[in-house]
Parts: C-alpha cells; structure tokens; sequence
C-alpha cells in the first residue's frame, strides 16, 4: 500500500481525527563529501525513498508518538525534552521540537505517527529526513511561517544537539530542497544553489547497502571536523584572512600544514582537492560528459578512503568490485563513511549483471548480503495528504 496512507491509517487507528501527512526524502550525494562544513561545494539530491509523519494536534502538554519502524511508542512532557539514550529514533522528532522551543515558538501538545521506506543507518540520511519531516509538519499545523531554508537550519541544529552529530547543512538541504531529475549544486557558505539537470542518458543509480554501522562513525566524524578547523587554525597563522578550508589553496596546505602534522595535512588537502572536484564535475554535467564525472567519483573515493580515512574493508571492497566493469562509470563510498552505502553510475543495459555479480562476491567475501537500491533525483519536503 501507499506508504503516505499507512502512516495516516495508523494514525488514525491510534489516535482517530485527521492528520496532516508530510513527506521528507533521504538524499544521494553524487560528489562532493565532508566538504559542506568547510564552507564547500556538494552535488545531493533528494532520492525517491522517503520517510513520512502523520501530524495533529492533541491539545495537552504531551507529545506522542509512534514509530512503524520500531514497533514502539513514547509519551513525553514538552517542559521535559531532553536526548534518551534508551529510545534514539525519538531525538530526530523531540530535538526539532526543541529546537522551535528555543526561538520562542509555542509548541502544544501534539501526535505523530512516522514511517517511510529510507532504510536506516544506512547513509542515506533518514535522520535528516525525520527532522525535516517534523520541522516542516510542525511548522504547518502551529503556523509558524518559517522558511524552507529557516526550517533546514533549525533541523541541522536539531541533529547536533539531540543526536551529537556535528553534520554539515548537506543532508537536511537536500531532503528540503530536492527537485525531479535534478541534483542540487550547494555553496555551503553563501547557501546560493542551483539545480542541475541531471540528464543520465541510459545510466542508473545504483547503491550498494554494505550493511555496516561502525559505531565509531558519530566520533570519528565529529574528529574529522575537529581536524579540519586545526588545518585552518595553522594555516591562519600564516594567512590571517582564510575563514575556512574553502578558501585555501593546495600549496598554501602544503606550506602550513604538512611540516606540521601530517594527518591533518592529509585530511586538508583532501577536502580541498574535493572541493574543486565538484566545480569540474559540474562542468562535466554541463557538458553531458559522464565519463568524466564518473572518473571524478572514482578519484572522490581513493581521496575519502586513503586521505580522509573514513571508508572501511566492505566499502572499499564494493568499489573494487565495482570498477571491474566498465559499465560501472563511476563509484565512491557516500555519506560520513564507515559503512553505510557506496554509490555507482552503472549503463542500464549491464545494471542487472553487474549488481547481480557485485552483490555475490560481497556475499562471498563477508557472508553479508548487500542491499541494492536503484533510485531517482525526488522532490523534496512537502505536504501530501
Ligand atoms: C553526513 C553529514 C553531512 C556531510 C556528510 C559527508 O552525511 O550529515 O553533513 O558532512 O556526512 O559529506
């Protein structure tokens, strides 16, 4: 069944009265990682695999709410929100809450049902796409009138402080700002975008789902950033101007950072490098030149497994596998890293052999099998029912 009516049904079953339904998609990032919080460039698009929230007011102090996913269910004060260790998938919805709480905004009581189809811990942001679910639900049925962008702001916030994760604005923005058969080219800094088309010519997306979820990744992620704003600290020294990683040169990290420390010269030199990786990829797409933007993914991948340091065996392994077929024009790990999916052009005519192979030898190697998900460029948040 539709999953915009299953969310609603269950709503109702539970709770009766009729809810507004929103739809948040969970995104793809074709090039351009860990470069949104240094002021860079990154290409996402919302994807066709979405989560959805039934939303009504409830006129009481509590909010309530139910999680098809989780089977699980959760009552809680609005004077007492707080992030629970012991129900994680309810941060995502209560740290948006508190988020409008902190600005002022008079939140009431209020139901939420949630489900969708984002497979989890996957790294296609299905958190994002819960809190900009319940920021933009939230934001209709009280009134509030923020702006899309207003709304990706405060669920970005929502992450950092109810989930402990330092993200990027990437995620959120995407799942927001998403638009049919186009990617998105962001300015992390500035926040300007345009739309890309995103004309494929007879190829598919294709994710490969490792299955893994190190739990190292929320730590080493927030480190990663660490080492980042100490590359521009050492190099501030020298040029007191730079902001960020955005605004430096390959030779100025060279010269600043590498007698320093070499790890995060590493790391620095890597994220400028896929900084101006975005900008050629975009002039690729502009010139319908695919097998240049393939390549550029592949050099993406070798920069965030070697330099950046945030791939794993079961990554690497699936874009090796990939790379034996030259219908795979393009791979690269995707997201945060350390598990999660990668993600790969591949010509339609060879998508079935090459997943089908791809995903035997994965299962041979780590006894795993990989999720296989083909998805589209979506549109982005919106009420739907
Ligand atoms: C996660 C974060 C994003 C971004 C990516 C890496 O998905 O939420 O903000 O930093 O990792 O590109």
């Amino acid at each position: 069944m539709d999953l915009a009516l299953t969310v609603r049904n269950t709503f109702v079953q539970h709770f009766h009265g009729e809810p507004v339904v929103v739809r948040s998609p969970g995104r793809i990032n074709l090039i351009g990682e860990h470069t949104d919080y240094n002021d860079g460039l990154v290409l996402p698009a919302a994807i066709d695999k979405a989560v959805y929230v039934a939303v009504h007011k409830n006129n009481s102090n509590l909010v309530r709410l139910v999680s098809q996913e989780y089977n699980d269910q959760v009552e809680v004060g609005l004077t007492e929100l707080v992030p629970s260790s012991s129900k994680p998938w309810t941060n995502y919805i209560l740290g948006v809450v508190n988020q409008f709480q902190k600005r002022n905004f008079t939140v009431t009581g209020f139901n939420l049902v949630i489900g969708g189809d984002v497979p989890l811990g996957a790294g296609l942001s299905s958190s994002a796409a819960v809190e900009c679910a319940t920021a933009y639900a939230l934001n209709e049925i009280f009134s509030f009138g923020l702006s899309r962008l207003e709304l990706v702001k405060l669920a970005q916030l929502a992450e950092h402080e109810f989930a402990g994760v330092k993200c990027g604005i990437m995620d959120q923005f995407a799942s927001v700002f998403g638009k049919p058969n186009h990617v998105i080219k962001l300015d992390c800094r500035s926040l300007e975008y345009v739309y890309v088309p995103f004309d494929l010519s007879g190829y598919k997306i294709v994710l490969f789902d490792s299955r893994v979820k190190h739990s190292l990744a929320l730590t080493a992620y927030n480190k990663r950033r660490e080492e980042c704003e100490s590359g521009v600290q050492l190099i501030q020294r020298q040029y007191p101007d730079v902001k960020s990683l955005r605004d430096v040169t390959l030779s100025q990290v060279e010269e600043c950072i590498k007698p320093v420390d070499l790890t995060i010269f590493k790391r620095c030199a890597y994220v400028v490098e896929e900084i101006s990786r975005v900008e050629q990829a975009c002039e690729a797409l502009n010139s319908n030149d695919l097998d240049t933007f393939g390549k550029l993914m592949f050099q993406t991948h070798e920069g965030l497994s070697q330099a950046y340091e945030v791939s794993c065996a079961e990554l690497d392994f699936l874009i090796n596998e990939a790379k034996k077929f030259p219908a795979v024009i393009g791979a690269r790990m995707m997201g945060g890293g350390f598990g999660g999916c990668t993600i790969n052009l591949i010509a339609g005519a060879e998508m079935k052999r090459a997943t089908d192979l791809v995903t035997l030898s994965y299962q041979n190697q780590f006894t795993v099998t990989p999720g296989v998900y083909q998805v589209t460029p979506s549109a982005g948040t919106a009420v739907i029912v």
